[in-house]
């Protein structure tokens, strides 16, 4: 009998945390749905108190995703918890991470505290958080640098308060596999109510030690790790969650251990990963890589062809790389479209089949095939830009070598249609100012990119951008057969974004004033 290992994921914390553009609400469910789907056990979906954006899409993501636990974080102050605790509420079932500097480096210089108040504080903040919920992870942070006897102390403490699951990160990246391990096996040996807590390890990659470390805590008994899809995370980056599934699934022999995640899926969720947070892969990426399972040398593809396993320790079928069977085409009938999204992961509560279908129906129509790609940017994209509080409705551009162009563009805004015109120095540079005038907002665009969804000339194009609108700066994406039209969808999804925002700002000044009264 193997023993279960929990896995934590925190892309979309600790992960989103380190990207150079905070993701949309979207691309967050996008990511979160992918990890439910892969099998990951508990979701950190971020950080509520930091940003009305951040509350949302954790709300947003405890709301929609069922088979995973949904968890966020707090510092261990009561309105982080509160703010934690709302958000989550939504979810049946949720957990509420609390954490605080045990190293003497940050309890003196970053914190200016005693260790006892940082015990006292560790302590209130997770009976507090039991107040909303009987999942409480409590985490030591630095612990890694932490002296032993302040960390068993801080552990002891943390279970009696309640905290159910104690995390132990080596947030600096800093430790030696042995020494890492060294530090679990001492809070076996030394903490009296240890076993009434699941121990969690929690690693950065400062050193290329993240993985190395968590599989050294897992054989001196840590039952959760933490950890990114493609390693994403603060500086270097956390534990990549691909590795860690692998070597469990691959070492077992040797391990005694197992998750629950399905490794066929890792391939197209660390793709997802990479492309919505912008970041690719290295080519030699362990497991995800492109070269991941490629052979060059001469004698190694005469090895390989005589026998896989002279130089495959596991096949690229066991982490997912694709062979799609299914041909979509305007010919496909609806079942073939939930059959295919059902394979990809989805479930009938994720999306409006007849929506979708009609959806699907005109792409098929501009674009012959329709591939997994393209579904699921229906699925998600589209579902933004066709339900917004501004939508396009028309769209006209003329445009020539040795003219300004001039664009019209029409747009339902809320209940009204709005037309404007305007001309600029190029296609998209009408277009946005003819949008600027329909919207009365003013955007400072900072970055524009478009890529190319599938081969040929009928391929998708993915317009992203980053805007900056009264110090704020949101990323939209748009996407069309037709480049234009994806950077006119861009700029709306912005605009959506700033919409939302406005409304949410609106509900906390009525609620403040409701609580001043
Ligand atoms: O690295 C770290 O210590 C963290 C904690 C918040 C768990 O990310
Ligand atoms: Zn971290």
């Amino acid at each position: 009998m193997t023993e279960q290992v929990i896995l934590f994921d925190t892309t979309l914390r600790d992960g989103e945390q380190a990207l150079a553009a905070s993701l949309s609400v979207n691309a967050k469910l996008q990511i979160a749905t992918a990890l439910e789907s892969l099998g990951i056990d508990i979701i950190e979906a971020g950080f509520p108190v930091s940003s009305p954006g951040d509350f949302d899409s954790v709300q947003q993501i405890a709301r929609t995703v069922k088979h995973s636990r949904v968890c966020a974080l707090a510092r261990a102050v009561e309105a982080d918890i509160d703010a934690a605790g709302q958000a989550l509420r939504v979810a049946d079932q949720f957990r509420i991470h609390t954490f605080i500097s045990t190293s003497d480096i940050h309890v003196q210089s970053k914190l200016k505290r005693s260790f006892t108040d940082v015990l006292t504080m560790a302590t209130g903040a997770i009976k507090h958080a039991r107040r909303y919920t009987d999942d409480v992870e409590f985490s030591c942070e630095d612990a890694g640098r932490t002296p032993p006897d302040n960390l068993c102390r801080m552990v002891e403490a943390a279970i009696n308060a309640g905290a159910t699951t104690v995390n132990i990160p080596d947030t600096v990246g800093y430790t030696t596999p042995s020494e890492f391990g060294g530090i679990i096996t001492d809070l076996f040996n030394r903490v009296p109510n240890i076993h009434k807590a699941i121990i969690s390890v929690h690693c950065h990659d400062d050193l290329g030690l993240s993985v190395a470390n968590s599989i050294a805590a897992l054989e001196a008994g840590a039952r959760q790790v933490e950890g990114t899809i493609n390693g994403l995370g603060e500086r270097a980056g956390n534990a990549a969650l691909e590795e860690i599934m692998m070597i469990l699934k691959t070492r077992q022999d040797r391990l005694g251990l197992h998750c629950r995640a399905d490794a066929s899926k890792l391939y197209r969720t660390s793709q997802q990963v990479a492309k919505l947070c912008n970041t690719p892969v290295q080519v030699n990426k362990a497991i995800v890589g492109a070269n991941a399972f490629s052979h060059s040398s001469g004698i190694h593809q005469d090895g390989v062809l005589k026998s896989q396993n002279t130089y495959e320790i596991m096949t690229p079928e066991s982490v997912g790389v694709p062979r799609n069977t299914l041909n979509m085409t305007s010919r496909s009938g609806r079942h073939v479209i939930k059959h295919r999204l059902g394979e990809l992961g989805y479930h009938d509560h994720h999306y409006d089949l007849d929506g979708l279908y009609q959806r699907f129906l005109a792409l098929a129509d501009k674009k012959g095939q329709v591939f997994d790609y393209d579904l699921e940017a229906l699925l998600f994209i589209q579902n933004q830009q066709t339900e917004g509080h501004y939508q396009l409705r028309q769209l006209h551009v003329q445009a020539g070598s040795n003219h300004f162009a001039t664009a019209s563009v029409e747009l339902q805004i809320g209940e009204q249609i709005v037309t404007e015109a305007a001309t600029g120095n190029g296609p998209v540079d009408s277009v946005y100012r003819a949008i600027e005038r329909a919207t009365g907002q003013p955007l400072n665009i900072q970055s524009f990119d478009i890529a190319a969804k599938g081969g040929g000339h009928d391929a998708l194009g993915q317009v992203d951008i980053t805007a900056e609108f009264n110090g704020r700066v949101f990323h939209g994406m748009g996407l069309s057969t037709d480049i234009i039209e994806a950077a006119a969808e861009a700029r709306l999804y912005v605009h959506n974004l700033i919409w939302r925002q406005q409304q949410i700002d609106q509900q906390k000044q009525q609620q403040q004033g409701k609580e001043a009264v």
